[in-house]
């Protein structure tokens, strides 16, 4: 990939982002918000973009190699340099530009830091990591924290879990995801949307049991897209758009969608159905954003900020037809969007989340009208936040009948529907679509 200048920019950028994520524990998409607003292209923020990734898919083998090519860690001032040479090594190691290249680009985003006198160091390390690959990478497949690049934490409890699909799951956390979107069939209808894709170059295909989805082959820039602008299209991968088949949705009835923002499906809910919508989050900031998507989409719901857990402080005691409990979880299920959410999600988290879970779930099954369908989502390939969330609910809740949809995708796991990634390139995402029985 071409960039300007001396190929530093982009290199000390992702750089910088990898520093706030892997040492401060920042996410990714705000570091590098942040890291990439100087950069002149969108060629060179791409390629941060891409440099970033990449580096924290392989985090802990590019450490150690730079653990054993540095005798002395740098001070904690020129923390920089570590990471400027994990992108370097991560390039050597892709192989996708020359090894000169590479060097001399890492060297001179050493330079752009103000870490002049560092510069011999980073070449040094460059040419003996090309020098003494093989020796230094002997041995990195029989660990598989070296060999797949996540925690062992997780590795251990997605294989746990998983005993059949674990590789699977790893292996497509560390691919890069399509480009996916969402036809607003208030718009125009999904072969309209395609015609009009295909019409302006892009190659795009529907995608099997998705009735709104299309997929691009290759990376483009949304908002240029047709329709986009005007609120046809939206950006959504097939796993999210999931969850309105689950909700089986009919005109006239009263929706809730108790962890709203940013607003994908409380979309998608109203691009496919004339319901009264109550979308309610618990982050006033994030809830602005739904705010922003129905107005592209030229979509309307009453927007709550609430905890979705004590809907006394915001119900109006009207019960729902439906309700999405779209919750909070660990996101293992988007590693491949994500890949810092191997590095800041700490195994601690886990717990807290399925009772924050449990306790939605709890508080908002009296708000369901008997016979009314609430669905519970996540985007997560834990059993703990899932299958097994979902019995335990079962279990204290006698009046919740599962649905079984077994014509939708994803393996069904008692109760539920879990899509495992890697089997159909769609995100990790877990359904359990439940029905209230009628009292006695
Ligand atoms: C997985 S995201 C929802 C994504 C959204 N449904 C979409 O499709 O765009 C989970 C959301 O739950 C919200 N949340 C977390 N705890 C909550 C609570 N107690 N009550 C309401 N919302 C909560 C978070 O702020 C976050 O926006």
């Amino acid at each position: 990939m071409k960039t300007e200048g001396d190929g530093s920019a982009p290199r000390l950028a992702a750089a910088r982002a990898l520093l706030q994520v892997l040492d401060q524990g920042k996410a990714l998409d705000s570091a590098l918000d942040q890291a990439v607003a100087a950069l002149a292209t969108a060629r060179d923020r791409a390629l941060a973009r891409r440099l970033s990734h990449a580096v924290l898919r392989d985090w802990p083998a590019l450490d150690g190699l730079l653990g054993k090519l540095i005798k002395r860690r740098p001070a904690r001032r020129d923390r920089l340099v570590w990471f400027v040479l994990a992108v370097g090594l991560a390039e050597l190691r892709q192989q996708r530009e020359p090894a000169p290249a590479v060097v001399h680009a890492a060297v001179a985003a050493v330079a752009a830091a103000g870490l002049g006198r560092l510069k011999g160091l980073a070449n040094a390390v460059l040419r003996n990591y090309q020098r003494q690959r093989s020796t230094l990478e002997a041995g990195q497949d029989d660990d598989p924290v070296l060999a797949w690049g996540y925690p062992r934490w997780l590795i251990e409890r997605i294989r746990q879990d998983w005993p059949a699909q674990w590789e699977q799951i790893l292996a497509a956390g560390n691919q890069p995801p399509p480009l996916t979107l969402r036809v607003n069939r208030r718009h125009w209808c999904r072969d309209e949307a395609l015609a009009a894709l295909l019409a302006a170059g892009h190659q795009a295909a529907p995608l099997d049991g998705l009735p709104d989805a299309l997929v691009l082959s290759q990376r483009a820039a949304v908002s240029a897209l047709p329709g986009f602008a005007d609120g046809g299209l939206s950006v959504q991968d097939g796993a999210a758009q999931l969850a309105v088949e689950h909700l089986d949705l009919v005109a006239g009835q009263r929706v809730l969608d108790a962890c709203a923002a940013p607003g994908g499906k409380a979309a998608h809910i109203l691009e496919r159905a004339d319901v009264e919508l109550t979308a309610v989050d618990v982050d006033a900031r994030r809830l602005d954003q739904v705010a922003d998507n129905f107005r592209r989409l030229q979509l309307g719901g009453r927007l709550v900020v609430g905890n979705a857990a004590d809907p006394a402080a915001w119900w109006d005691g009207q019960p729902f037809d439906r309700i999405l409990v779209d919750a909070p979880c660990s996101a293992t299920g988007v590693i491949r969007r994500h890949p810092d959410i191997r590095w800041l999600r700490q195994p601690g988290d886990i717990a807290a989340l399925v009772a924050l879970q449990a306790s939605l779930l709890d508080a908002l099954w009296p708000l369901l009208v008997p016979g009314g369908i609430l669905v519970y989502a996540t985007c997560s390939v834990l059993a703990v936040e899932n299958h097994e969330q979902g019995r335990s609910f079962l279990e204290r809740h006698e009046d919740a009948d599962v649905i079984d949809h077994d014509q939708l995708p994803g393996l069904a796991c008692q109760p539920g529907r879990q899509i495992v990634p890697g089997a159909l390139d769609l995100d990790g995402f877990y359904h359990l679509a439940m029905r209230k029985l009628q009292p006695d």
